[in-house]
């Protein structure tokens, strides 16, 4: 275990897509690659901090030296964090999905031959930050993540109202910026004191800064 600033403190981050089941064989999901969740706790790890990595299925892996606990839906991931509680910090960096399907089939669908296309009817997934931030044993920091196409700002404010949490790290994932999948990010961190915009910069980099900032929360 590294001795740093972030020793003795346990830290829950949440990170990659959820998968959603519409039948056995099929899912929903989104375009998260987890790349930002698991920079964040390989930095986190690397000041100290004892990680409980909540994680969905991820396109990157998940960093050595951190707690892993593997999950698939957003039902799974609220367990998986309810369960890791109680921690000093939540760094909620998964891309949960919204929806679950609530009709979904035990049995693959088919075609009926009608040419009919079935209807999936949604119903909505816990909320793990705004939960978290509620919970009785709520960290001392809770941290959110804002991805917005539009708005980036007024939406990652209402946000930071509306989940209870500390901390909005927002960014823009339209797909012009390259930031959804790619190595880079762009991040303004919302507070109570404030809109902190960040330059462009590696994702390594983006949780490096935000691993020191949570340093400096908790110390
Ligand atoms: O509401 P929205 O999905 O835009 O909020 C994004 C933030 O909320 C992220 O930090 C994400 O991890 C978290 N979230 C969550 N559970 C959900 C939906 C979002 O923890 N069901």
């Amino acid at each position: 275990l590294t001795v740093g600033p972030l020793s003795g403190k346990h830290i829950i981050v949440t990170s990659g897509p959820t998968h959603e089941a519409i039948d056995p064989v099929r899912y929903i999901a989104n375009r998260s690659s987890g790349a930002q969740g698991s920079a964040i706790a390989a930095a986190l790890r690397d000041l100290g901090a004892s990680v409980s990595f909540v994680t969905g299925p991820a396109s990157v892996p998940p960093p050595q030296g951190v707690t892993v606990i593997r999950v698939e839906t957003a039902a799974q991931m609220a367990a998986a964090v309810a369960a890791a509680l109680p921690a000093d910090a939540a760094v909620m960096a998964a891309a949960v999905a919204d929806w679950r399907v609530a009709n979904a089939s035990d049995s693959k669908m088919k075609k009926d031959g009608t040419g009919q296309a079935p209807a999936l009817q949604f119903i909505e997934n816990p909320d793990i930050l705004r939960d978290t931030s509620a919970s009785k044993q709520r960290p001392k920091l809770v941290i959110g993540f804002a991805a917005e196409t539009d708005d980036v700002l007024s939406h990652a404010a209402a946000k930071l109202a509306r989940k209870g949490c500390d901390w909005i790290v927002a960014n823009d994932v339209s797909p012009a910026t390259g930031i959804m999948g790619g190595a880079e990010n762009a991040v303004t961190i919302l507070s109570a004191s404030g809109a902190e915009v960040w330059p462009r910069l590696p994702k390594d980099e983006v949780a490096r800064r935000l691993a020191a900032r949570i340093a400096e929360a908790l110390a």
